[in-house]
């Protein structure tokens, strides 16, 4: 009798341990945003959902901690001034906020949060579908955190909070390889793969989040017929706009076409000479690049399956090369969003790190 029951114990708080959000409904949602005559708004707003705060207003607070606690829930935080950012980077970058030299440059600009971009007046690199222009809904001046003009949920909702709806209270943590809905998605970015840091953190060699990848880049387009895959899926919800294989590399392409192309002919072989850098494309396991083997958060690889558990390890001839090798998704401290100071990467010298954590002969 005793190890069934203790086995049941067990099985119960591993469950609950999986579990999204387990706090009191009154840390997040308020019922009218009126508690003793005043808002109970992070950002004195009434919200969908009767939650306290936007996307923003919860995950944007601008404060000293990456993390903010409401009772025993975390909220990874996207904008802030802390030492340490979490994996996708940092907005505060971009105003200033943090790193000072404010610049439109240094990420992603969510208007509403860190004013328009100022300097690009279209998406760089953007597809252009069967001769209609860039895709309407991504323009530089409207990019959000969620829905049809942002990169969380289901991009043809037309709000913030339906294009996520459900996914907090369906979070699936941890190895992620059927992201059908948005919450058993990669952080939310429907139909992208990966493992799940569970500190949002990439913090040394051996604990950091997992990006999937595949090992031969797929061109994106409306023409089914002509080898190319249509950037619209079909989820769970009818139509969405899911990734092909649900590589990181695809969801940036997705508004990024362009930079996926790496051959203007992208026949069944894609080998170099490449036409732009490499992604959703193996590390070879000869040369310069088999020197690669201890993983760098600075430079990260993806993999062409989703591992249960992070891994120190590299293997040419196996990883992939995607965006997230070099940008962060957010905003980082350096022009581009790259993730190191790129005028540092001097050639024939004894710099190293950033490109040369794979070009580690140049
Ligand atoms: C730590 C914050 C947090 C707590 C605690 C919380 N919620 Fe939520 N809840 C959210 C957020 C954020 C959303 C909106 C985004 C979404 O749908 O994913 C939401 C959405 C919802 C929704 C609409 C979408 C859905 O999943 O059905 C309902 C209903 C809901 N919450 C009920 C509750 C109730 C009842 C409690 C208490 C038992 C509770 N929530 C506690 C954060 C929280
Ligand atoms: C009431 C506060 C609140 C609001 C509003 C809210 N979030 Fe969250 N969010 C949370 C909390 C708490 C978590 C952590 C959930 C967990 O631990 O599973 C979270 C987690 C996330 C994550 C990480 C998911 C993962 O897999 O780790 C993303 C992405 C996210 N939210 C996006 C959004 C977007 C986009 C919006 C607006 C449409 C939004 N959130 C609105 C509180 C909020
Ligand atoms: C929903 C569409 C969308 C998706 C998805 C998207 N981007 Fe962007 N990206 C934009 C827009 C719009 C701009 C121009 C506005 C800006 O820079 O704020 C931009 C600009 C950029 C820039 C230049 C920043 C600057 O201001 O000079 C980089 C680098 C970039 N994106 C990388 C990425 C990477 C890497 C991914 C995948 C993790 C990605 N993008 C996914 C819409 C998108
Ligand atoms: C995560 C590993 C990685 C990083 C980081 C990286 N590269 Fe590469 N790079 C590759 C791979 C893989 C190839 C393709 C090798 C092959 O098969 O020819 C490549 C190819 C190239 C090529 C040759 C393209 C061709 O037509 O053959 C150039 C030039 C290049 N990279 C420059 C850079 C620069 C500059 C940086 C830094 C901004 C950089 N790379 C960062 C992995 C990386
Ligand atoms: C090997 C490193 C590397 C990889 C991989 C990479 N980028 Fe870049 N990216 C750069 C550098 C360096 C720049 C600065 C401009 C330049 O050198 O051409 C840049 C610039 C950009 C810009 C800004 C262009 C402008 O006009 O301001 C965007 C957008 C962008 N990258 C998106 C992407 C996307 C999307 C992917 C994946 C499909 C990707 N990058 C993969 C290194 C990389």
């Amino acid at each position: 009798m005793k190890p069934l029951i203790i086995s049941f114990i067990l099985l119960f708080f591993s469950l609950n341990a999986g579990a999204a959000i387990r706090g009191v409904c009154s840390n997040c949602h308020t019922m009218h945003n009126s508690q003793n005559g005043q808002s109970a708004s992070f950002n004195s707003v009434v919200n969908d959902s009767l939650t306290k705060g936007d996307c923003i207003g919860c995950h944007a607070q601008g404060g000293s901690s990456e993390i903010v606690e409401v009772g025993v829930d975390s909220i990874p935080q996207v904008y802030h001034n802390s030492a340490v950012d979490l994996a996708g980077g940092n907005f505060a970058y971009i105003d200033g906020t943090k790193g000072g030299n404010a610049s439109d440059a240094k990420g992603h600009n969510v208007a509403a949060l860190v004013g328009t971009e100022d300097t690009l007046s279209s998406i760089p690199g953007a597809i252009e579908l069967n001769g209609y222009g860039p895709h309407p809904n991504f323009s530089p001046t409207t990019l959000t955190c969620a829905g049809s003009n942002g990169c969380h949920g289901n991009r043809p909702s037309s709000g913030e909070f339906s294009a996520i709806s459900g996914a907090h209270h369906g979070n699936i943590d941890g190895q992620i390889t059927n992201p059908i809905t948005t919450g058993s998605s990669y952080r939310f970015l429907l139909g992208v793969k990966g493992l799940e840091s569970p500190n949002w953190k990439n913090e040394s060699e051996s604990s950091h989040n997992e990006y999937y990848g595949v090992s031969n880049p797929v061109k994106l387009g409306c023409n089914s017929g002509n080898g190319e895959y249509s950037c619209h899926n079909s989820g769970s919800s009818g139509v969405d706009l899911s990734p092909p294989n649900g590589t990181i590399s695809q969801f940036c392409m997705q508004c990024h076409g362009e930079f996926h192309v790496m051959k203007s002919d992208m026949g069944a072989v894609i080998q170099s000479p490449f036409i732009r850098h490499p992604v959703d494309y193996t590390i070879p396991s000869s040369d310069e690049y088999s020197n690669y083997t201890l993983y760098s958060i600075e430079a990260p690889v993806a993999r062409i399956s989703v591992p249960s558990n992070p891994s120190s390890t590299v293997t040419p001839g196996s990883d992939v090369v995607m965006c997230l090798s070099c940008h962060y998704a957010h905003g980082s401290n350096y022009p581009d969003m790259l993730r190191w100071d790129y005028s540092k990467n001097i050639a024939g010298g004894s710099a190293s790190g950033g490109c040369l954590t794979c070009h580690t002969s140049k």
